[in-house]
């Protein structure tokens, strides 16, 4: 491996833990697998096996004629069916007489609720979706959405796929340039927003950043502004329109429209390797039939008895596949909530657990040391029995967090899955079965029957045992179909490193069991809090600052958030540099996420004599480690300068 992005300590550790943990006899006694004969059956014949899927999870207006063709790397799935995600999300549902289960438990973080059946999903979809046809919406046509974690984002994505329009969701998180980009890269003719959400006990403005952004985004033709914060909020005549005065008189007769398998569903931005963000490319029956398989035997669903609730935010993939589609289409009830876990205390996750009985809880790494730092007292006021199967996502678990969540959590009883994925494969490929899969604490345990994974060294020969990057050996039903308006950055990033294979972009160890551990990205994506943020776009934003002339980004490991924004810059010819007003400015440019831990002002930065900058060894001054060979260095005496400021820093820290 070229780079160890996660810092070799992470690495040790986990390479020693060697606890296991079989499934609970009680739980794999009533689990949907117990055993490994959907293993048997999906390595015997894969595509047979996804075949059988999505015919059994699916309902389909016309069945599909063929399975999979596969022209690397261009994949197409269940060609020749039709059918319509919503549908499969609703209405199917409800004409099988469960209209009146619960759909959204939701609550909002003041405090106030709602309850949402399948019925009233379905009547709000439906009428949402004659809203968006009356402003002239239809199959194709791209939707931006940039709202807070409310009813309504579901909704909106829900009447986008039954009216076959292409949803585009922007994290309500990101600053108003992120939302620029993202809508004039995709075309979009519609924004739907809200006046603002809660967020910390305050109300955080969106129709403000989307006005900002409304000025320089001409194909925006019509916004729809939900009513949440109560903010006051300019309305623009003719252009902005309010959620509610257009829902009051809409028909909630909408007939699902019929798509085509391969048509497109969703678009969703993630950052890369470059500056720009890709507008990954999901289609509708593979992500359909991959989610709810996922959501049913991952987290071996009981639609009819469980609560499940996934904390995530919908403008990640998690909130697509693993809050709006798996679960809705299999049918099941869940909690959504709007705000952070901190308001007005502590316990406010484990006060909603024991509130609504959650059954099962899929949470971050990030979230669970947070709730560490806060105490296992925490969750001990309050009742967690309900709970009987735990998920984390998003990056690495570190076997001490995986104990705590185990213990002060799960009571011991719980088994976790640890599940591996990325925007671009739609949904869960690496996880546990709770059920049958023996699990070590740090570890993702196998591939998910289905799913060809593979581990190979520099020169794509398979690793049996130790590291290596982790590839994909065969296409699957929810993988993306390709980056919105560049077929050819689809083919370089991800089938072009490994010829044959998809390359993920993460290092991975394999143990002499054969257990996959994950070692973190290998190339210039940081994993903040479980967000994947990319340096040359931090880095684009930093120089886009007047005081600043060069800038180089690197991700340094933080005990709490995975990874950490460390920045080095250097000042344009004599001009000062404010700290904190370039940390706030790199929030304005691309959203807080992105804001950098520390910005140290440098004189230069060291680079290779081609000119790369030396990220690995900026990562070693950022953890403070020895930095070995420099020979490389066009100036070393760079190095001792940099250390010497970071260390300054940590120690005012
Ligand atoms: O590095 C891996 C990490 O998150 C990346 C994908 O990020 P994103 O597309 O934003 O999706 C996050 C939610 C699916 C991966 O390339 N990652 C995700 N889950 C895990 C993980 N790393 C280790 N273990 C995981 N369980």
């Amino acid at each position: 491996m070229t780079e160890q992005p996660t810092g070799h300590d992470a690495i040790d550790s986990f390479s020693n833990e060697n606890r296991t943990f079989p499934p609970p006899a009680e739980f794999a006694a009533a689990a949907r697998v117990s055993d490994g004969s959907l293993a048997a059956e999906a390595d015997s014949d894969p595509e047979a096996f996804w075949a059988r899927q999505a015919r059994e999870l699916i309902d389909w207006q016309v069945p599909f004629e063929s399975v999979l063709s596969w022209d690397l790397p261009n994949a197409r799935w269940f060609d020749g069916g039709r059918l319509n995600v919503a549908e499969n999300c609703l209405d199917r549902h409800v004409r099988a007489g469960l209209g009146d289960r619960v759909a959204i438990h939701w609550e909002g973080e003041p405090g106030d609720t709602r309850t949402i059946s399948y019925s009233d999903l379905l009547d709000e979809v439906s009428r949402f979706s004659n809203v968006l046809r009356s402003l002239g919406v239809g199959r194709g046509d791209r939707v931006n959405i940039y709202l807070p974690m409310i009813p309504e984002a579901a909704v909106a994505m829900l009447a986008c796929a039954r009216i076959g329009a292409v949803h585009s969701v922007v994290f309500g998180g990101f600053s108003s340039q992120s939302l620029i980009d993202r809508i004039n890269d995709a075309e979009a003719k519609m924004l739907i927003t809200a006046d603002g959400g809660y967020r910390r006990g305050e109300v955080f403005p969106l129709k403000p950043a989307a006005d900002e952004a409304l000025g320089a985004t001409p194909s925006i033709e019509n916004v729809v502004v939900v009513r949440r914060g109560g903010n006051p909020v300019d309305m623009v005549e003719g252009r902005d329109h309010w959620y509610h005065d257009l829902m009051e008189g809409a028909s909630v007769d909408c007939p699902p429209e019929p798509m085509e398998s391969e048509d497109l569903l969703f678009l969703l931005y993630t950052s890369g390797t470059t500056g720009k963000p890709k507008g990954i490319m999901h289609t509708t029956a593979g992500y359909l039939t991959h989610v709810t398989y996922t959501h049913r035997y991952v987290f071996d669903l009981r639609p009819e008895s469980d609560v499940y609730w996934c904390t995530a935010d919908v403008g990640w993939i998690t909130g697509h596949s693993y809050i709006v589609y798996g679960p809705l289409s299999n049918g099941c009830t869940q909690v959504m909530y709007e705000g952070v876990p901190n308001h007005p205390g502590n316990d406010r996750f484990w006060d909603i657990v024991e509130r609504y009985g959650v059954t099962i809880f899929y949470t971050a790494p990030t979230a669970i040391r947070t709730f560490m730092k806060w105490g296992a007292e925490e969750p001990a006021r309050h009742d967690l029995s309900s709970l009987r199967l735990l998920g984390t996502v998003g990056e690495p678990i570190n076997p001490e967090a995986w104990m705590w969540y185990h213990e002060h959590i799960g009571g011991e009883r719980c088994p976790i899955v640890d599940t591996w994925w990325q925007t671009e494969t739609g949904g869960i490929m690496i996880s546990p079965l709770p059920g049958s899969t023996t699990t070590k604490p740090g570890s993702a345990t196998f591939p998910l029957p289905g799913v060809g994974m593979e581990v190979v060294d520099d020169e794509a020969n398979r690793v049996e045992h130790g590291g290596g990057y982790l590839t994909l050996t065969r296409p699957w039903p929810g993988m993306l179909r390709g980056i919105w308006g560049d077929p050819e950055r689809f083919r370089e990033t991800y089938w072009s490193r490994f010829p044959g294979r998809y390359f993920a972009g993460d290092g991975a160890r394999l143990d002499d069991d054969g257990y996959v551990w994950f070692l973190g990205r290998v190339d210039d994506v940081m994993n903040v809090s479980g967000h994947r943020i990319s340096t040359t776009e931090v880095e684009s934003a930093l120089v886009s600052h007047p005081s600043v002339a060069e800038a180089a980004v690197v991700g340094a490991s933080d005990a709490t958030t995975g990874q950490a924004i460390f920045a080095y810059v250097i000042a344009r010819g004599g001009a000062e540099v404010d700290v904190d007003a370039l940390r706030a400015h790199v929030a304005n440019e691309i959203g807080a996420i992105a804001k950098p831990k520390a910005i140290f002002v440098t004189p230069d930065l060291p680079k290779t004599r081609s000119g790369k900058i030396m990220r690995r060894l900026l990562r070693d001054v950022a953890e403070g480690r020895n930095l070995g060979d420099t020979t490389t260095l066009a100036d070393a005496s760079v190095v001792g300068e940099l250390q010497r400021r970071a260390s300054e820093a940590s120690s005012e820290d």
